[in-house]
């Protein structure tokens, strides 16, 4: 039985349940990451950015008279000009159709909606990739996920890199977010970077605007996903020269997510990307008590972090994938109708 659902009203029973199946498929997919915990559940799957909606659907089962159990879950979140699909089947109901009549729920609705085209991220090394491709998505870019393990680092070498930036710039921790009087400066610095990014697909809100950014952040927050923040304020011209940016989730507080490294152009060579990651390290300690570990994802060819990351103690674990297929073309692969 597969039918639309909202998280913001389903029962504590269906939340707990889609939460063993998120965990069944982590057992089986990524057996190395930590499993999901309840804590932020829905708010995780209800929280967005202002504009944007996820659609959600829910498959369930029941057996020899028991409860319902989640078997499958498809999520569409409707972003810009695209539509971001999560859809995952518990281990035990694969290879019988459901992960494509979860797709096709989700297509059909993003077609309705005047969506023309869907993305998803694709785990390398998981059944996904066949799933995905056996159905005309294609490959549009490549990330690196590596793997840092706490107990591994040597805290002696992070203490002295933390030290090393070049005079003129003042390293700074702030868990949260930027403080007020650098919101302006530090959405600056993210806007020239993703102005020189390309190849990727936007599968995430951005945050290069001050407002935005500040959304962005409120949101993390109500999603039960701590942000932290190490920035370089260079005081003689009030720019941001660097910023690193780590979220600890609620969902799996033993592993934190490390997302944007930026050193702005004019301030690259000075040492402050090696420092402002270690010095985030460093205060991860004290702040997140429980963490274990830390992963983070790189664009191949993106050298200066990969480098930096290998000296640090991170491992490079699995590929990443962006897939993207135009919604036409895809509902008629799946014989879904109008
Ligand atoms: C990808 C996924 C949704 C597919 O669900 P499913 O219900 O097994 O998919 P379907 O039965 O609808 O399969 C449709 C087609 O995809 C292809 N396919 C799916 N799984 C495959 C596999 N393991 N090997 C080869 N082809 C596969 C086949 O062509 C299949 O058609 P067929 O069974 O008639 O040959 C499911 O495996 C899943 O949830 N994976 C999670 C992966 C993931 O992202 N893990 C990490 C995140 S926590």
């Amino acid at each position: 039985m597969v039918h639309e659902w909202d998280p913001r009203t389903a029962s504590s029973a269906e939340i707990s349940s889609l939460l063993d199946c998120l965990n069944e498929v982590f057992r089986t997919d990524l057996p190395g990451d930590p499993l999901w915990r309840p804590n932020h559940l829905r708010e995780y799957l209800t929280e967005t950015m202002s504009g944007v909606r996820r659609i959600c659907w829910l498959a369930k089962e029941t057996t020899d008279g028991g409860p319902a159990e989640v078997t499958g879950h498809v999520n569409v979140l409707l972003l810009g000009d695209i539509g971001v699909l999560e859809i995952l089947v518990r281990p035990d109901a694969r290879r019988s159709g459901l992960g494509r009549e979860l797709l096709a729920l989700a297509v059909r609705r993003a077609y309705h909606e005047g969506f023309s085209s869907v993305g998803v991220e694709v785990i390398g090394g998981t059944c996904a990739v066949e799933f995905y491709e056996s159905l005309g998505f294609a490959r549009q870019f490549r990330e690196i996920r590596s793997v840092l393990r706490l107990a591994s680092v040597d805290w002696t070498s992070i203490e002295k890199m933390a030290q090393d930036a070049a005079a003129g710039y003042e390293i700074e921790f702030h868990p949260g977010g930027p403080p007020a009087d650098l919101v302006e400066a530090y959405a600056r610095t993210k806007a020239e970077q993703n102005e020189s990014e390309d190849g990727a697909l936007d599968l995430r809100p951005s945050s290069y605007d001050p407002q935005r950014l500040q959304e962005s952040l409120g949101c993390l927050h109500r999603r039960g996903m701590k942000p932290y923040i190490v920035l370089a304020r260079h005081p003689a011209s009030g720019e941001v020269a660097g910023l690193t940016e780590v979220v600890a989730p609620a969902q799996h507080p033993t592993r934190a997510d490390q997302y944007d490294t930026i050193v702005a152009q004019a301030h690259q060579g000075q040492g402050i990307d090696r420092a402002i990651k270690a010095r985030m390290l460093l205060e991860l300690r004290t702040a997140e008590p429980e963490l274990a570990e830390v992963q983070t994802w790189n664009a191949e060819g993106d050298e200066g972090l990969i480098h930096i990351n290998s000296e640090i103690g991170y491992q490079s674990d699995r590929d990443w994938w962006d897939y993207g297929a135009d919604i036409p073309t895809l509902m008629q692969r799946l014989g879904v109708r109008n």
